[in-house]
């Protein structure tokens, strides 16, 4: 009898899987079943597109600035036309930490374009067809900042906040339709994306002293949520803000 998170025969598109969180959630997927479509920019997807086909997956890399909205349109429907998309991941995302008082125009979009307009229109143009099949899931990722404010982050408060809202909202439109939309939010994890907080020794004492498990969270932490949410396990899970943080929100 197949496993209820069994992704054999599924086609996941995941963004931005060239390294951290989204480089475990494709291999994860791979490793539950999956063949994967890894968008994002080619030359940085080689080691995950390799790992994957160690894995015995199928895999393609397909070129895409999720900032260029514009391109994912075209992109999507190349990708769409001749495959069948079960699952997206909108994993890219970008961060700049400055006071608020020195935020310029250009940051506040970057990261927006990025975190929050891409992934808007990453849903419609691979959540067109899935309404259309009955058949889809998607999973966002948000972050803690989805639900706090963070410090010196803003644009990235803002934008990951409107993750949140943008996966409850589509839920509601979608739910019915056969396409569950859900979000995973990560904790404080060793990526690029914590450069910074990590080499600041203060800063990174005080966050793991009030992270319950104790230690900071590793990219393959995140991936059991992934297979869990692109499952059949799932397909009555909609609008979910998952939270994979070791406890951090407990406290
Ligand atoms: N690391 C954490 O603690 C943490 C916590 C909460 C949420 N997140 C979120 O997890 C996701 C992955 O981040 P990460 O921690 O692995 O950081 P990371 O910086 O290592 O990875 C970000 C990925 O996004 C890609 N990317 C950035 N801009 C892009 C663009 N314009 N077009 C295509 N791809 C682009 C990068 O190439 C990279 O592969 C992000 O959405 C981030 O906000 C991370």
């Amino acid at each position: 009898m197949r496993s209820p998170f069994d992704l054999t025969g599924r086609r996941a598109v995941v963004t931005g899987a060239g390294r951290g969180l989204g480089s475990a959630i494709a291999v994860g997927l791979a490793q539950a079943g999956a063949d994967l479509v890894l968008l994002g920019r080619r030359e940085s997807q080689a080691a995950t597109r390799d790992q994957i086909a160690d894995l015995g997956r199928g895999v393609e890399v397909v070129d895409l600035d999720v900032g260029d909205h514009d391109a994912i349109g075209r992109v999507a429907a190349e990708v769409n036309r001749d495959r069948q998309v079960d699952i997206l991941i909108n994993n890219a995302g970008v961060i700049d930490r400055e006071n608020s008082v020195d935020v310029s125009q250009e940051s506040w979009n970057r990261v927006l374009d990025v975190n929050l307009t891409g992934l808007f229109f990453l849903c419609q143009a691979f959540g067109r067809p899935m309404t259309e099949r009955g058949q889809g899931k998607i999973v966002n990722i948000a972050s803690l900042l989805s639900f706090q404010g963070g410090i010196r982050v803003a644009s990235y408060a803002a934008g990951k906040h409107g993750v949140a809202g943008v996966t409850k909202a589509l839920a509601n439109e979608w739910a019915g339709l056969g396409v569950q939309v859900n979000a995973i939010a990560p904790g404080y994890m060793v990526t690029d994306n914590t450069t910074a907080l990590r080499a600041d020794a203060d800063r990174s004492r005080s966050i793991v002293e009030r992270i319950p498990a104790g230690r900071w969270g590793d990219a393959s932490d995140i991936s059991g949520a992934a297979v869990f949410l692109s499952s059949a396990a799932a397909d009555y899970v909609n609008g979910h803000v998952l939270v994979v943080d070791g406890g951090w929100m407990a406290r």
